[in-house]
């Protein structure tokens, strides 16, 4: 949700931010802005629209045709939170005499406070945004010192925030800072570069340092300092980015999502690697750090999740109760930071996000630790939020997911759970040879999920008869329940087309009013043993006119309009092979109907937001 990139080296800065930017489209993309430090003043440029057309203006700008002086610049691809997608939004936002420019990833909550007070002293605003009043405050507070300014302006705020700052009359030198958005800053000999996202830097430097809630970064010609916000000096380590620049390319595909839906063989194959023991039938997860014995007292598992992380969780709840024998509750992770909720002893707490950002599912994780949980994140971004504030779990390793709809990481999420209920399931009633036999179905996954990859064709073909279709229902049961919800989102969220996913036998309760010949419903249908329920409940739909699309397992027949054969599996893992398949789904959907599918309306990747 939004993306930040500042750089301060001796390249041209307008290179370096574009590209960035363009890196970071996919966390927001309405409007983007960039300043640069040109003849002791700051020269801002910025377009309402992707960042092609800030990069149109900036190219034809003749201003900027000698960047010979330009070191240093700030950037931003925003999502509309605080006022519309308007090129007056865009940031960066200056101070009320243009002394400092400022982007901002976050909330400030306490913006109307902070802006009654600047109106009081006279400041005029041009943009509806809560950065512009954060701008300004920061500049009230300048006294030729741009650390102490921006120091003392945060100690007035309440909210998130990860921002870079610069200053007409320090040039070369960007403040950065973070509470509950991230900033990371990338190492290289002579430059620097700071984003909120490593995917800005990864083609630069692998050498990083996250900042931790309340630092504050100096970067200058002398090089980099961390304080904390009062400006006390802190120890900040470096980390290695592990991945490469390539992984965060489309790789020949048209779109990131169909790129990422070809990535999952090899990221169900990354997110099992070193961790099956088939001599022991169990799974060894080291990044948990929990010992046999703590690991026997767990009795009790709480996931919460957002989105497809919350439908991957729901997954999880089914392989906890059924391969384990504890009970599992999974929450909606805003509902778990409200509602109060209750954690028993031995309850293992576990946040699920991709990401590692999700503000709803940060907050959770904070409720969860202060009510003492044992806690673990199951993140993909590696030195994510989420995962720093855990301090243990385990990585998807799925590589960058770029396409707003998640796919992979849905996958190796749930590939991840079930390598955890096995790893409880084995000090508990799970037998050895159960084990072994979903060991050994996890071993198959990828070559596996190759086979529904090769469907692409036929299932394109199926989705032109619904290329015009208002509404859809996803059903299925048991495993296949979450699995429903999931191809539900992924249809919403791509294509614009009204899409719920529903139990099987919720449907007679309410939903069979709504089915006619308008509306198909897909019966997610790959376990032999509910297959005549199934089976039954496609005729119910078929009655009321609805067309009806069955994803099956091999050797299960169904009374379905079409089909979409997806290879036979063991219970616990067909419903990713199903998942597979519902993405191509939607995916071809999406593309039939002309949708922009990596980039779709109002929505972005990562909520950063509450
Ligand atoms: C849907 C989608 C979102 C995310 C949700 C949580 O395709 O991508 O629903 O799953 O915003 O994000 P993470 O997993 O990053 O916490």
């Amino acid at each position: 949700m939004c993306g930040i990139i500042a750089y301060a080296g001796e390249k041209n800065p307008l290179n370096v931010l574009i590209n960035g930017l363009e890196r970071l489209e996919y966390r927001g993309y309405d409007s983007a802005g960039i300043s640069v430090l040109k003849d002791s003043d700051i020269y801002t440029v910025k377009a309402a629209g992707k960042v092609s057309s800030l990069a149109e203006r900036i190219e034809a700008d003749t201003q900027l045709e000698d960047v010979s002086q330009l070191h240093c610049g700030i950037a931003h691809t925003r999502w509309a939170t605080h006022g519309g997608p308007t090129e007056s939004n865009a940031h960066p936002h200056l101070g009320q005499n243009s002394r400092i420019a400022l982007v901002h990833n976050g909330i400030i909550e306490n913006y109307q406070e902070l802006k009654n007070d600047l109106l009081a002293k006279g400041h005029t605003f041009k943009s509806e945004t809560d950065t512009e009043i954060l701008a300004h405050l920061i500049e009230s507070h300048y006294d030729d010192d741009l650390k102490k300014a921006v120091s003392e302006a945060l100690a007035k705020v309440e909210g998130a925030y990860g921002i870079a700052v610069i200053s007409k009359d320090e040039p070369d030198t960007i403040i950065t800072a973070r509470f509950g958005s991230p900033i990371v800053i990338g190492l290289c000999k002579d430059e620097v570069i700071i984003a909120s996202d490593i995917n800005a830097i990864v083609q630069h430097t692998d050498r990083v340092v996250y900042l931790n809630d309340g630092d504050l970064a100096i970067v200058n010609k002398e090089g980099i300092s961390f304080h904390d916000l009062t400006l006390k000096s802190v120890q900040r380590d470096e980390e290695k980015i592990t991945h490469s620049a390539e992984e965060a390319q489309k790789g020949g595909f048209s779109t990131f999502m169909m790129k990422e839906i070809h990535d999952q063989p090899r990221a169900v194959r990354n997110s099992v690697r070193g961790h099956l023991d088939f001599d022991n039938a169990t799974t060894s997860l080291g990044g948990l750090h929990m010992n046999p014995k703590e690991l026997a007292s767990i009795d009790r598992i709480q996931l919460f999740a957002c989105g497809t992380s919350l439908n991957a969780a729901l997954l999880g709840q089914y392989f906890f109760e059924d391969l384990v024998g504890i009970p599992c509750q999974v929450t909606q992770a805003a509902d778990f930071r409200y509602r109060n909720p209750i954690i028993e002893k031995n309850t293992l707490a576990i946040a699920l996000s991709q990401s590692g950002e999700t503000a709803d599912t940060l907050a959770a994780v904070h409720e969860a630790k202060r009510k003492g949980a044992d806690l673990i994140a199951i993140c993909n971004a590696v030195g994510s939020t989420i995962a720093r504030e855990a301090g243990r779990g385990v990585y998807l390793h799925a590589g960058p997911e770029i396409s707003v709809a998640s796919t992979k990481a849905f996958t190796t999420q749930v590939s991840v759970l079930l390598q955890l209920a096995i790893l409880l399931g084995r000090t508990k009633r799970l037998d050895r040879g159960q084990a072994a036999d979903i060991l050994k179905a996890i071993d198959q996954l990828p070559e596996q999920i190759e086979e529904v990859l090769k469907l692409s064709d036929s299932i394109r073909t199926i989705t032109e008869k619904y290329t015009d279709v208002h509404s859809m229902f996803f059903i299925g049961r048991g495993y296949q329940y979450p699995v429903a919800l999931e191809g539900a989102l992924k249809v919403k969220e791509i294509s614009y087309i009204h899409a719920e996913g529903y139990h099987a036998a919720e449907l007679k309760h309410g939903p069979l009013a709504l089915l006619d010949e308008k509306v198909p419903v897909v019966a997610i249908c790959t376990n032999k043993d509910s297959a005549q329920k199934i089976v039954s409940n496609i005729r119910e739909c078929s009655s009321r006119k609805s067309p009806v699309i069955a994803v099956v397992s091999e050797g299960i027949e169904t009374p379905a309009d079409d089909s979409i054969t997806i290879p036979q599996a063991h219970p616990t893992t067909a419903p990713i092979l199903a998942a597979v398949a519902l993405q191509l789904f939607s995916f071809h959907i999406a593309d039939l109907r002309g949708c922009s599918i990596d980039q779709p309306k109002n929505l972005a990747k990562s909520v950063t937001v509450e």
